[in-house]
């Protein structure tokens, strides 16, 4: 029986805001390379959802099946595909301090936007992969979570708002080691509209 992932339909990679190859403090050449590692993102979820259709379901064991494989590896996919799909669409801005919306959701829940800003980037150095400010639904209020890898560590109902990518492979063609400056670049290129239209969207409460 092979009907786990029948109805799956494929995803294309959304484009790339003309914006983004045109930011100050993270070049068009470390942009263009990291579009390409979504690409290999998106391309890589459809395979997974293609092979789940045909898998052998009576074989599936905890140790090793291919269930087990295709389906731990979906999500490091899923996850590099939604997170630099919020990377890219919230770049390209910018920068400055939240208004509208976002910016009494951070006044709310971190008292001030220079101590959210300190504990994303703190966060950002910390993780090895990401830092995302996300709106629990459970608790009313924004986080900042950390992040080791596409799929680490989520926490369920969730919305990330800003998603801040801290692999090597976004900075490291700017700064070498130098995560700090790469990290003050990104919150200059915020476009905090898109924030708040997601904010309005969600239709988060401020
Ligand atoms: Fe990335």
């Amino acid at each position: 029986m092979a009907t786990l992932a029948f109805n799956h339909e494929e995803i294309a990679a959304r484009e790339l805001k003309p914006a983004l190859l045109e930011m100050d403090g993270i070049s068009r050449a470390s942009v263009e390379a990291h579009y390409k590692l979504y690409q290999g993102y998106v391309n890589k979820r459809n395979e997974i959802l293609g092979k789940l259709a045909d898998v052998d379901l009576a074989s599936a064991n905890q140790v090793y099946s291919e269930i087990r494989a295709l389906k731990v590896d979906l999500t490091f996919a899923v996850g590099g595909v939604k997170n630099h799909e919020i990377y890219f669409e919230h770049l390209g801005g910018g920068g400055g301090n939240p208004d509208a919306a976002i910016a009494a959701l951070v006044e709310r829940d971190f008292g001030s936007t220079e101590a959210w800003r300190a504990d994303l980037k703190a966060t950002g150095m910390g993780g090895r992969g990401w830092a995302w400010t996300a709106y629990d639904w459970d608790e009313q209020r924004l986080f900042n979570y950390i992040g080791d890898a596409q799929n680490t560590f989520p926490i369920w109902n969730a919305t990330p708002l800003v998603a801040l990518d801290v692999y090597e492979h976004a900075y490291f063609l700017d700064y070498q080691t130098d995560r700090g400056s790469y990290i003050d670049a990104f919150f200059a290129n915020l476009d905090w509209a898109v924030v708040n239209d997601w904010i309005s969207r969600y239709q988060i409460a401020a």
